[in-house]
């Protein structure tokens, strides 16, 4: 069969059909159940990441080096030229001469989309700005699958900076393209954009806003926890935080047995650590995944064919 995602970019997951993200979660799977290790012979990924990452650029990198291929790139803006004035168009056309593939993380929402526009290398986003994080909501879909063994049919609830949370944008794009149904619970000016509830109601997905976790706890299967882009919040957003969802034990005494905690991570107040050790919580499996996911990712663009 045609690989249609060879030489793809990732921008935004409405760059991917889903055809072609059910053949990502299963190559992922594939991989996971049987590692390989040359599926990157020869190939050089570079890692252009202009915003602290801890789990994305490690687990790219991981991905890459266990398939066999090598990884360029930077983790600190401080330590390249952009320091001297380049600007971000000229850094991508040099290092895309370099490499086989860049995957960027930058700041500012539509930097990946740029950088796809100049590079005739595929490109995977990163995260940019608050808009999208595509490969997380991959990974995200990857652990929902695994954890509830399907993914039509789920009640999902989204809790935390629905607004700037970019994990968020692409996991709603994403789940659009399946029967999943959400619970948003969010501070007033933290909800999610109207854009993506007009995505929802194109899709026919069900949707309700809650201000409660308590009410909605009993009814869902995958509890999708964010934290609050505090550098991103304006004055006023930043009252939010007094309004935030705080997840303690005594909120799960009414989970479905079946109830599994994502979080893209980092976490930093939401979810109390006490919750790590419970049945309920899935969310460092859910990093773990991610290894397996990019690693599925990187060999359908970099590949032609598999064998
Ligand atoms: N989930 C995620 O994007 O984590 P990092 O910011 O650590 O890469």
């Amino acid at each position: 069969m045609k690989n249609t995602l060879y030489q793809k970019d990732i921008v935004s997951i409405k760059d991917l059909t889903r055809d072609q993200i059910l053949t990502i979660l299963k190559l992922a799977e594939k991989l996971k159940k049987k590692p390989a290790s040359n599926l990157l012979n020869n190939k050089i990924i570079a890692h252009c990441f202009f915003e602290a990452s801890t789990r994305t650029r490690l687990s790219f990198e991981t991905a890459t080096i266990k398939l066999g291929g090598k990884v360029i790139g930077f983790a600190d803006p401080e330590n390249i030229s952009t320091k001297k004035g380049e600007s971000l168009a000229d850094t991508i056309q040099v290092i895309n001469s370099y490499s086989d593939l860049i995957v960027i993380r930058h700041p500012k929402d539509g930097a990946a989309r740029l950088a796809a526009e100049i590079s005739d290398k595929p490109v995977i986003n990163a995260g940019d700005g608050a808009n999208q994080h595509p490969t997380q909501a991959l990974l995200d879909l990857f652990t929902i699958q695994e954890c509830q063994k399907k993914l039509a049919g789920i009640n999902i609830a989204l809790v935390g900076d629905l607004k700037y949370g970019r994990t968020v944008h692409s996991l709603v794009e994403a789940c659009a393209l399946f029967d999943i149904r959400f619970f948003l619970v969010a501070p007033e000016s933290l909800t999610l954009p109207p854009q993506l509830w007009n995505l929802l109601k194109a899709n026919n997905i069900k949707f309700s806003f809650h201000q409660s976790l308590d009410e909605i706890i009993s009814k869902i299967d995958i509890l999708y926890m964010t934290r609050l882009q505090r550098e991103r919040l304006d004055k006023t957003e930043q009252q939010a935080q007094n309004s935030q969802h705080i997840l303690v034990p005594a909120l799960l005494t009414k989970a479905k047995a079946n109830l599994k905690i994502l979080h893209p991570l980092p976490r930093v107040d939401e979810i109390d650590p006490t919750i790590d050790k419970s049945p309920f919580a899935y969310y460092f499996q859910q990093a773990a995944n991610a290894v397996w996911l990019r690693q599925a990712l990187l060999t359908l663009l970099l590949n032609r064919s598999l064998s």
